[in-house]
């Protein structure tokens, strides 16, 4: 069952005409959005089954005209509607689709939601974010060491800003971690990137 899935979500991603960097997968980022919500629901919680398929599920939609959530979570609707689910299960899996990009009401969201929503918003957020930005200034023009240096330190000052957005104990512990190691490895490159002066 697994497997069938993952070949379906891989298959509609890559159908599905979302602009991406050339070095962003957006499959790959589901992958990852996956594993981050498994740690989790280890810690938090809440529905293993529910929590993996509206991770795997959760950016299989796009449309320029509509939101990606909404296109995403019809077409989740529409595929597990015919793989044996309960009604109830199906429901749980496409409201955490539906609303994973929905952070300014999390009162009104289930664990499970909140749980997919922090760990979409854990992805590249640490080392991979320095990954991200040396591929974003490379392919930009005048690429150079100080040129990542300067686009991560805005980086780390944007998630540091983000941080209330985090609902979940964990996902605030695990961000916390992550935004710490990026700190630390900016800092450390701050240091090997210091020049001879007299
Ligand atoms: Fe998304
Ligand atoms: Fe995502």
């Amino acid at each position: 069952m697994y497997s069938k899935v993952l070949e379906f979500v891989r298959e509609q991603i890559a159908q599905n005409g979302r602009p991406s960097a050339p070095y962003r997968d957006r499959f790959q980022h589901t992958l990852r959005v996956v594993k981050w919500a498994e740690r989790l629901q280890e810690l938090e919680g809440g529905d293993l089954e529910v929590i993996r398929l509206a991770a795997l599920f959760h950016d299989i939609g796009w449309d320029r005209e509509r939101p990606h959530e909404e296109v995403g979570a019809e077409i989740t609707h529409d595929y597990l509607s015919g793989q044996g689910f309960s009604p109830e299960k199906v429901r749980a899996i496409v409201e955490a689709v539906a609303h994973h990009n929905h952070r300014d009401a999390p009162g009104l969201f289930s664990k499970e939601t909140l749980i997919l929503q922090d760990a979409d918003f854990l992805d590249e957020v640490g080392v991979l974010t320095l990954v991200w930005d040396s591929l974003a200034a490379a392919f930009n023009p005048n690429p150079s060491y100080s040129a990542v240096y300067q686009r991560a330190l805005g980086s780390l000052a944007e998630l540091k800003k983000l941080r209330h957005l985090v609902r979940t104990p964990t996902g605030q512990r695990f961000y916390d971690e992550r935004v710490a190691i990026l700190e630390k490895c900016l800092a450390d490159l701050e240091f090997e990137l210091r020049g001879y002066s007299t």
